[in-house]
């Protein structure tokens, strides 16, 4: 009954000239392709340029960062409304990077939950353990926080229409994936954690995988049952590999 989504972060790469080859090749590559919705998230500033690009695609616009505020004196930050207005629907959100670089806690990625829904966005939340956290047993326990977070602010039926990625810190860009079984034990316990509250919503939430997905392991990693597509970095740069991506989770 889940669709799956594959979406492609482009994180701190790209040109317009970069976004424009791009596009064009996966608009080219996956015409036609059912089965899969496809979003790709560019660098703010090309959204708008990327939104045209895809005047008559059906892949969606998606973007990196929100700012839980609407307006006002927030130097560099951009709002929901901002992303709406050049199209972008699907919102990633606590990406690793961001917690890391940018110190941003389990509270405040919960109020950029809270303003995407409120402003009919879908977020597209990132959650998982680092290296140390998963040596020392506490995959569930992180994953379990870094969700809990935003039941508590908003409530467990938050969680419908939503997009949940789960991307163990460890295996993010340094070509190192997760074995399909492991993650897929991994989104078995974040479905039943959000089950626990509400089976209805735990079933319809999408729950992409995403570190080192590649077109060689794309497809084995779709066979397991509560992997719904994947959050996809240095592979989605690429039209040909990020549309065997796609057409595997297809
Ligand atoms: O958000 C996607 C991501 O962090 C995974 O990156 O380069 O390992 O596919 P990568």
């Amino acid at each position: 009954m889940r669709k799956p989504l594959v979406m492609g972060n482009w994180k701190l790469n790209g040109s317009k000239a970069m976004a424009l080859d791009l596009v064009t090749g996966l608009n080219k590559e996956l015409a036609g392709v059912e089965g899969c919705d496809v979003a790709i998230a560019p660098p703010v500033v090309y959204l708008d340029y990327v939104q045209k690009l895809l005047a008559d695609s059906n892949i969606i616009l998606g973007a990196q960062n929100v700012d839980t505020h609407l307006s006002g004196a927030y130097t560099g930050d951009i709002s929901a409304d901002m992303l709406k207005e050049v199209g972008a629907t699907h919102i990633i959100i606590g990406h690793s990077e961001r917690r890391t670089y940018h110190k941003e806690c389990d509270k405040f990625i919960a109020q950029k939950f809270a303003i995407l829904k409120e402003r009919g966005l879908t977020p597209v939340l990132c959650i998982g353990e680092t290296e140390a956290e998963n040596e020392a047993g506490q995959t569930q326990a992180v994953c379990a926080k870094q969700i809990d977070a935003v039941i508590e602010l908003l409530g467990i039926k938050a969680f419908n229409n939503t997009v949940i990625a789960y991307e163990p810190v460890w295996a993010i860009g340094t070509g190192k994936s997760a074995t399909p079984a492991q993650a897929q034990a991994v989104h078995k316990f974040i479905r039943d954690h959000l089950a626990k509250l509400d089976a209805d919503v735990a079933k319809q939430v999408i729950i992409q995988y995403g570190g080192s997905v590649n077109d060689k392991n794309a497809a084995e990693l779709f066979t397991q049952p509560d992997i719904d597509g994947a959050l996809v970095g240095g592979a989605s740069l690429k039209a040909d590999a990020f549309a065997v991506i796609v057409k595997a989770a297809a």
